[in-house]
């Protein structure tokens, strides 16, 4: 019995499985119910009573030689078939579903495009502002209401910094840095302390508008807007201009395109008026140019501003702002197909 048993553990020392089937195999060899250990632990009934214990022993140690080796040969094979998953199979088709651009991205995007192409330039600047560059070198008198708790999310009094309330401030910055001729359009987010509704949230995106130079007239911020507003919403629109108001311009105006919706014969978008306005702008005033540094007996400049979710909504028809905070796949999923 002594001779079988060194037999097989040299047996089972010496194996090794290629496959999980050869391995059960294996084990059925040893441990099944008819197999070589149950076998031995039978006959070990007639082994005489001075050798029942080295037989024992050694008979016991088979069986765990022959347990270790399965565990470690099971460990063995499950890392290499998990390996064999893991690797790339460079030859699969491509099937990954396409992402798509945010809306508000494509207009702004758009946008950009728009006025790269008559030479204007992307300038940006920091969210955080101090008062100086939001405010105070835009013109705003120092009881204006828009310094008012109410609008503006302050960050700490001294230094007086709040998030920007528009990137008009971004004028601020570009003029105190470079000369005239300046065109540029500052794209970025804004914020103001409002309730969270169909038409107005806390968080928005802004384009300003620029330009700075000897000799620049209403009538080239009137021919410039009119450009724009024919490229972004088609070749028919019409543009109006109504006076306004505001600290950095002067005079002001605010811009209405034709509702590119019902073609300007009225409909609840343009709430049947056929127009919908888009944006304020106006001749940049002389205290701005001169808080900037900049000439203002040699230079003049016009200024606009306006909002991309506004824009994003006439174009693309989208009736409740908060859509674009949501990230609901089935709204996002809706502009696949713009670049
Ligand atoms: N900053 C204004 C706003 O947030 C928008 C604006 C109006 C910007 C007129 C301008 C401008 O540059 O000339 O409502």
């Amino acid at each position: 019995m002594r001779e079988k048993i060194n037999a097989l553990l040299k047996e089972v020392e010496a194996f090794s499985a290629e496959n999980l089937e050869e391995l059960e195999n294996f084990r059925i060899k040893f441990l099944g119910k008819k197999g070589e250990i149950p076998a031995l632990f039978a006959d070990f009934k007639s082994v005489p009573p001075e050798q029942r214990r080295e037989m024992g022993q050694l008979i016991n140690t088979l069986k765990q030689t022959v347990q270790n080796k399965i565990v470690a040969l099971k460990e063995k094979l499950d890392t290499q078939t998990g390996d064999q998953e893991t690797q790339l199979d460079l030859t699969l088709p491509a099937s990954a579903p396409l992402g798509s651009r945010h809306p508000l991205s494509i207009v702004r995007n758009e946008i950009i495009d728009i006025f790269s192409r008559i030479g204007f330039t992307v300038s940006e600047g920091p969210e955080i502002e101090d008062d100086f560059h939001n405010f105070t070198a835009l013109n705003f008198p120092e009881e204006h209401p828009a310094r008012d708790m109410q609008d503006t999310f302050f960050i700490e009094k001294d230094p007086d910094l709040a998030l920007r309330t528009h990137t008009s401030s971004v004028q601020v910055r570009v003029m105190e840095k470079s000369q005239p001729p300046i065109r540029t359009i500052s794209p970025g987010r804004v914020f103001r302390n409002e309730a969270i509704s169909a038409r107005a949230h806390c968080i928005f995106h802004q384009v300003e508008g620029l330009y700075v130079d000897e000799n620049v007239s209403f009538t080239d911020l009137k021919q410039t807007l009119f450009y724009f507003a024919r490229e972004l919403f088609g070749e028919h629109t019409k543009i109006r201009f109504r006076p306004s108001y505001f600290p950095f311009t002067e005079p002001s105006a605010e811009m209405d395109v034709s509702c590119n919706i019902c073609g300007g014969k009225g409909c609840n978008i343009c709430k049947y008026t056929g127009w919908v306005e888009i944006l304020g702008c106006g001749m940049v005033d002389p205290n701005v140019l001169e808080a900037c540094h900049i000439d203002n007996k040699k230079y003049t400049g016009f200024a606009f501003g306006m909002g991309i979710e506004r824009i994003t909504m006439l174009k693309y028809q989208v009736n409740d702002l908060r859509l674009f905070f949501e990230n609901d796949l089935r709204f996002l999923e809706q502009f696949t197909a713009a670049r």
